[in-house]
C-alpha cells in the first residue's frame, strides 16, 4: 500500500477532524502517502483531491466540523457517478480509502469496495446509530451539548413553573434523546424505538403536578415528531401549556469532547492498519471498551439493534 485517501461524508460530527488527523499521521508514520478528498463523495467525483502532510492536520484536533468539508452526494448514488469516482482514484494513484461518516457514508464505502477499491469505515455521527460499534465519533460531544441546553432550560422552567418540550436530533434513532434525557433528568423521553402514548404522557404530567412538581422537561427525538406537534397535542387533549425548544444544528458543532478525540484517534489509526494489511470492506468501532472491526456489509444490510434496558431505567428514575 503506497497511497491512500481520507474523506468525511454525510452530516458532520465533532471529532471528525481528530479522526482525519489520526489517519494522516498514522499513514505517514507507516510510510504511506495520504491524500485528502474534499467535500465527501461529490468531491471525489469532481477530483477535489490533495496530498496531505503532517502539518496539514496540525491544530485541528480541538476543532469541530471537518477540515475536509462534507456533503451528501446524489451523483455518487448512481453507477455512473461511482465509475467516475473510481477513475479519479486511479488517476491519482490512490489504492484505498478511509471513509469517516455515518451509515450513508458506509453504504458508499461498501459500493467502492465492491468496485475494487478497499475502503475502511470510521463511524462518525451524532446519531450513534451504527450497528457494530457501541459509540460513534461525535455522539459524546453532542450529548454534552444537549445536556448543557437541558440544564439551562430547567433553570427557566423551574423559575416559571413550566413544562418544556426539547426536540433533539438523531434522524430515526433515539440514542441522543435517550442518553440526554437520562443524564438531564427529563421527566418524559420519546424515542422512535419505543411506543408512546399521549394519554400516558398527560397522566404522568398531571400526577407530577398533583405531587407538587412545578416544572417538567419532555425530550422528544426528531424521529418521533416535531416538538411543535407534541405541544399542540398536549394543548388540545389536556389544555397543558408548554414551551418548546428545538436544539437543531447546535448539536452538530463545537469542540469535540476528550472522549470523542480519543476514540477518533484510535479509530483513525486502526483504519490505516487495516488498509496496510491490504484489507477493506470493514469498519472499525468500539465494543466493550475495545477497538473492533466489523463487516461494512452487515452495517448496510441491517439496522442498529435496539436494547431497551436504558429506556426502562429512564422510566424507573423519572417517576
Ligand atoms: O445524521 C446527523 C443529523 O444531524 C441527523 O441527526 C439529522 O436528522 C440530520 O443529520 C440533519 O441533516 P442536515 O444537516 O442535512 O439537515
Amino acid at each position: 500500500m503506497k497511497k491512500i485517501a481520507v474523506l468525511t461524508s454525510g452530516g458532520d460530527a465533532p471529532g471528525m477532524n481528530a479522526a482525519v488527523r489520526a489517519v494522516v499521521r498514522k499513514a505517514i508514520f507507516e510510510g504511506i502517502e495520504v491524500a485528502g478528498i474534499y467535500n465527501g463523495y461529490q468531491g471525489l467525483i469532481d477530483g477535489k483531491i490533495e496530498l496531505l502532510q503532517l502539518g496539514s492536520v496540525g491544530d485541528i484536533i480541538q476543532r469541530g466540523g471537518t477540515m475536509l468539508r462534507s456533503a451528501r452526494s446524489v451523483d455518487f448514488r448512481t453507477p455512473e457517478g461511482r465509475d467516475k469516482a473510481v477513475e479519479q482514484l486511479k488517476a491519482h494513484g490512490i489504492e484505498a480509502i478511509v471513509v469517516i461518516g455515518g451509515d450513508g457514508s458506509f453504504q458508499g464505502a461498501f459500493e467502492l469496495t465492491k468496485l475494487g477499491i478497499p475502503c475502511v469505515g470510521v463511524p462518525a455521527t451524532i446519531d450513534n446509530d451504527i450497528k457494530g460499534t457501541d459509540f460513534t465519533i461525535g455522539f459524546d460531544t453532542a450529548l454534552n451539548t444537549v445536556i448543557d441546553a437541558i440544564d439551562k432550560i430547567r433553570d427557566t422552567a423551574s423559575s416559571h413553573e413550566r413544562t418544556f418540550i426539547v426536540e433533539v436530533m438523531g434522524r430515526d434513532a433515539g440514542d441522543l434523546a435517550l442518553w440526554a434525557g437520562l443524564a438531564g433528568g427529563a421527566e418524559t423521553i420519546l424515542i422512535p424505538e419505543e411506543k408512546y402514548d399521549v394519554p400516558a404522557i398527560i397522566e404522568r404530567l398531571k400526577s407530577g403536578s398533583g405531587r407538587g412538581k412545578k416544572h417538567s422537561i419532555i425530550i422528544v427525538a426528531e424521529g418521533v415528531m416535531p416538538a411543535v406537534e407534541l405541544a399542540d397535542l398536549l394543548k388540545r387533549e389536556a389544555d397543558i401549556d408548554t414551551r418548546i425548544s428545538v436544539l437543531g444544528h447546535i448539536q452538530r458543532g463545537g469542540s469535540p469532547s476528550a472522549r470523542d478525540r480519543v476514540i477518533a484517534s484510535q479509530f483513525g489509526a486502526r483504519a490505516v492498519e487495516v488498509l496496510k494489511e491490504g484489507r477493506g470492506g470493514v469498519a472499525v468501532g468500539l465494543r466493550n471498551n475495545g477497538i473492533v472491526e466489523y463487516e461494512l456489509k452487515d452495517v448496510v444490510e441491517d439496522k442498529n439493534e435496539w436494547k431497551s434496558e436504558m429506556y426502562k431505567l429512564s422510566i424507573e428514575l423519572s417517576i
